[in-house]
């Protein structure tokens, strides 16, 4: 790809449509606001009612998160749930659960957003990158499988973007060598594989239930397991008084005391969550039509790929809408997004960037602050993690379309394929 320079774009194609940077007309006629809520007024009336009653926190779980808990285990297959105040935590409290401590690997995708590898590094457990499937963007279980050592603790799957990672081959492999799976499933709430759904495969299931996500919360996560020990031991890392009055196996006592930071979720985040579970099979619903529309839309896009959703999956949550640009297109990402953006296509970069390049995650040891300054030092050239480079810096998002014209949609997708195609041209000419 060239560098970008999205201030002199190239010169029009002979092939192409005439570019909205180049004056020509834009695919997109009028620009449209997702009408989709994330939170509704409706669902801040039960947080109304309880600053009447002056009542803000649910120190043991109370009848306000423990039925939200229930409906959750309930769609991710599991026996129990246990809500938390983010995403990372849960995953913190579900590494913690399964035994990993410090010195320990635990084996992650590098394409994820930090919060998951930061929560292994909260364990003072050291991350352990993998490549990703170049198809699907979730974590190669060829490549986890080789990066297994005797230090490896856990293995933890993300499912990116909404879309399933290979669960039976991976649940296969941490089988084989006796490893807890857990399951970031941050972006896929409500999504299945091979008739399951996610957080089900893993010992542990984490979602994020942050404002940007499928349920939202504000700030919210929960995690889920069917295992009485494993959530016990959740519990015990950050549910102060809630520990003695909801443990399952009750294997050891702690008093009211626990023994990591507090992960109560703030009581008013779950009305608003609530509702957006109940919302959930509608958004997915119609995310999953705009997803098929604009997928048709864009089927034979010269160098725009489709990340695959596996035969035997079902897409849920959907974080964003992503697409990842081919070499064969003669320009760089930015100017793709500046000649799209003038076609009127709310695109994106997607900011994700590989985590096993980031020092921080590279360093080893127990988490302190001297940790800070020593990310300035020399870590020599990263690992080569082949299909991670392929795709580092070619990855477009567009925002999780839900309640907009099927129109607006297929002018998009239309947007993006002219660039495609102007780009497209531009190589084959040069
Ligand atoms: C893949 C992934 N894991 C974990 C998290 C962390 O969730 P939270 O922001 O609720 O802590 C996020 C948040 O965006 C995420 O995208």
């Amino acid at each position: 790809m060239k560098s970008p320079n999205v201030n002199t774009p190239a010169p029009p194609s002979r092939t192409a449509e005439k570019l909205a940077i180049h004056g020509g007309p834009k695919a997109v006629e009028k620009p449209q606001r997702d009408r989709w809520r994330s939170v509704r007024l409706l669902d801040t009336l039960p947080i109304l009612n309880y600053v009447r009653i002056d009542k803000t926190t649910a120190v043991t779980g109370g009848e306000c998160v423990r039925p939200f808990e229930q409906r959750y285990a309930r769609l991710a297959c599991s026996d129990y749930a246990l809500a938390m105040n983010s995403g990372t935590a849960t995953i913190h409290s579900a590494l913690f659960a399964v035994g990993v401590g410090p010195g320990d690997e635990v084996i992650l995708p590098t394409y994820t957003f930090n919060a998951s590898a930061a929560a292994v590094r909260c364990c003072g457990a050291n991350c352990v990158f993998c490549d990703i499937d170049l198809n699907t963007l979730n974590a190669d279980p060829e490549d986890i499988e080789r990066k297994i050592t005797p230090r490896t603790k856990a293995i933890l799957v993300v499912h990116i973007w909404g879309n399933p990672a290979k669960l039976d081959v991976i649940k296969r492999i941490a089988e084989k060598h006796s490893l807890p799976l857990i399951e970031d499933c941050s972006h896929a709430h409500g999504a299945e594989y091979l008739g399951k759904s996610v957080g089900a495969w893993g010992d542990i299931g984490c979602f994020s239930i942050q404002a940007s996500k499928a349920v939202s919360g504000g700030e919210c996560g929960i995690a889920v397991c069917s295992d009485p020990v494993l959530y016990d031991r959740m519990l015990a890392l950050g549910h102060p008084f809630r520990i003695r009055v909801n443990q399952k196996a009750a294997s050891f006592d702690l008093g009211n005391s626990v023994l990591g930071p507090k992960y109560r979720p703030h009581m008013f985040a779950i009305p608003l969550a609530s509702g957006g579970l109940r919302r959930l099979p509608k958004l997915n619903r119609l995310r999953q039509r705009n997803w098929d529309i604009l997928c048709e839309e864009m089927a034979d896009t010269p160098g725009v790929r489709v990340p695959e959703t596996l035969p035997d999956a079902v897409r849920g949550g959907f974080l964003k809408f992503v697409f990842v640009l081919e070499p064969e297109l003669s320009c760089h990402r930015d100017e793709f997004l500046h000649a799209a953006v003038a076609e009127g296509v709310p695109l994106k970069p997607d900011l994700y960037s590989p985590l096993h390049k980031q020092n921080i995650f590279r360093q080893e040891g127990p988490l302190t602050a001297a940790l800070l300054e020593a990310a300035k030092n020399d870590f020599g050239p990263p690992e080569h993690l082949p299909n991670m480079d392929i795709i580092e810096d070619r990855v477009i998002a567009l925002p999780p379309l839900t309640k907009v014209p099927e129109k607006y949609l297929r002018e998009c997708a239309r947007g993006i394929k002219k660039v495609a195609h102007h780009f497209y041209a531009a190589g084959e000419c040069a």
